[in-house]
Parts: C-alpha cells; structure tokens; sequence
C-alpha cells in the first residue's frame, strides 16, 4: 500500500518515520516544493531501514506529483506552522491557498485517495478540503482529537503521578472533542479513566480542570518551548489514523469530520469520535454530552463556524 506525505517540514517527516516503523505501508512518497529536502530526508529515513527493521520504501520528491499516483492515503501537512503568540486561525490565509492547491494536485494523480488534514487551523482546512475537491465526505478526515486525546492522557497520567498513583499515558481512556483549537476543544473529562476507573475517584475537580486548561493549550505550550510548532505526537497522530484506514481497524478515534445532522450540526467539520476502516470514515459515533461539556461542544461548533467564515474567497 502506497502513502504520500505532502510537506516534508517536522511534521510531515514525523509521518514517514512513524509509517516506516509501522510496516504496514510498501512505499511512503515524501514531496516538498523545496529542492533536496525531501529527497534528504527520505534517503536519511531509508538509512534506518536495516536498523529499524523495516522493508517500506521512502521515496523523496521535489513537487513531482506523478511520483504520488496510486496513493490510498494522502496526508497533508504543508503549510506554515505557527510562532509563539500565534493562533492556529492566524495561519488561514496563507495555508488555504496552500492546501487548496496541494489536494488538487494530489487528486489528479490518486482519485481514490483518503485525505488525512493535518495543516491548520485544521478543522477550516478540512473543510475547504472537502468542499474544493468535493470528495465524499468519508474520505476527508482531519487529525486534531488523536494528538489532543494524546495530550490529555498524558497531563492525566501526570496530574494522577502527582496524586501518588503511578500512572503513564497508557492507563488512560480519554478523548478530546470539538475544534482543534487551544480556546475551544473539549477534554471529556467526565468519561476519562485510569484502568477502566472514572479519574474523578482519584483527582479533585480542581486538579481535572487543571488537566483540561493544559491539554487545550498543549500545542501552544510546545510552540512557546520550541519556537516553532510541535511535531513528534502530530506526526505519530496523523501516522496513527493511516494505520487505522491501511489495515481496516475500524477503530475509533475522534477526527474532524463533516457533520450532515450528527450531533444536531449540518455544514461544518469539527472532532468527534468515528470508526476509521478501509472506507475512511465507516461511522460517526454519537455520544451524549450533558452539562458544561455539551455547553462546551456547542461554543466549539460556533467558533468552528467563524473560522469557515474567514475561508472567503478560497471556498470559490
Ligand atoms: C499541535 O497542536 C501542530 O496543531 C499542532 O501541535
């Protein structure tokens, strides 16, 4: 099975190194429109093979769209990343005519693609996705809810250690909803648990709401610590839902999906959880939301809705 990788910046080498690994795919295509740098780091990659023990074959491409033909899933990951103080919504200028020309391309050579979104603001760039290629809506998916569940998992397993529980990422059931963005996504702290225990009997509501106010700026605490935006858990992320889409997991993972009357939402992609399989998106799951995270869900729907509204001209 064939991946392409559009953007070979942190992010998108991340995902080959990761797909590479997983040895699940035959040939992962890295294409960047700078001159040598996929085509460096593809070879770099490929240098690990006999010590990673891996068989995939990572081909590097400067804009060579011909070489991504046949793809089963294509990821997306060019565009800017942001700076410290910059809002993913500050990137949607630039990255909307960036993404929008990128999934032209890769359609024409790869028209039974799934797309997997991982340029910001991403729930937008999902959107202008599916709506410029007019693809069904199964074979758009945004990654924001596998990194920021992965997130969460992580500041619960340190808020639990700090509580005297050893805990690591691993015991956590949690996940993250709505846009992926640092003011809006929704930690479902009510439905997270340490093996299969509600983390209410060991955290305090303080210490929970603690966990939710980190892992929604999670992005940003990286950004300010690295200048730049955070690459490791997106580019396993993004890895994480081609694993599930290759070998038909039918697993779910919260995605940012087009919603046609699920959750009472028309017209907009935003988080929830799905099942991920061969068709790309086989099932949206509902879940009910009650109290302040439904209140929660529904400002994120509304902020999701606004960053749409900033598309303008690139939905032409
Ligand atoms: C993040 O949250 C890059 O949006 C990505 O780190």
């Amino acid at each position: 099975m064939k991946v392409t990788v559009v953007g070979a910046g942190n992010v998108g080498a991340t995902v080959a190194n990761v797909l590479a690994t997983k040895k699940f795919a035959s040939e992962v295509v890295l294409l960047d429109i700078k001159e040598g740098v996929s085509e460096g780091k593809a070879m770099d990659m490929m240098q690990t093979a006999h010590m990673l023990n891996f068989d995939t074959t990572i081909t590097g491409v400067t804009n060579d769209y011909a070489a991504t033909a046949g793809s089963k899933v294509i990821v997306v990951t060019s565009g800017i990343p942001r700076k410290p103080g910059m809002s993913r919504e500050d990137l949607i200028g630039t990255n909307a005519k960036i993404v929008k020309s990128v999934v032209d391309q890769a359609l024409k050579y790869s028209p039974d693609a799934i797309f997997v979104i991982i340029s910001n603001p991403m729930d937008a760039m999902t959107y202008l996705t599916l709506k410029d290629s007019k693809l069904p809506r199964e074979r758009v998916i945004g990654q924001g809810g596998m990194l920021d569940s992965s997130r969460f998992r992580y500041y619960l397993a340190e808020a639990l250690k700090a509580a005297g529980i050893p805990a690591t990422p691993t015991d956590i059931d949690g996940m993250v909803i709505g846009g992926h963005s640092d003011k809006t996504m929704v930690p479902l702290a009510s439905y997270a648990t340490f093996r299969g225990i509600p983390v209410s009997q060991y955290l305090s509501q303080e210490a929970i709401d603690d966990v939710v106010a980190k892992t929604k700026v999670g992005g940003a605490t990286l950004t300010k610590l690295l200048g730049t935006s955070a690459w490791y858990a997106p580019g396993a992320a993004a890895a994480a839902l081609v694993e599930a889409i290759a070998t038909d997991a039918k697993k779910m993972i919260p995605c940012c999906v087009y919603l046609d009357g699920e959750y009472g939402e028309k017209d907009l992609c935003i988080g929830v959880p799905v099942l991920l399989g061969a068709k790309g998106v086989e099932k949206i799951i509902d879940v009910k939301l009650e109290g302040a995270e439904k209140d929660k869900f529904a400002e994120s729907v509304a902020a999701a809705r606004h960053t749409n509204s900033l598309l303008g001209d690139a939905l032409k």
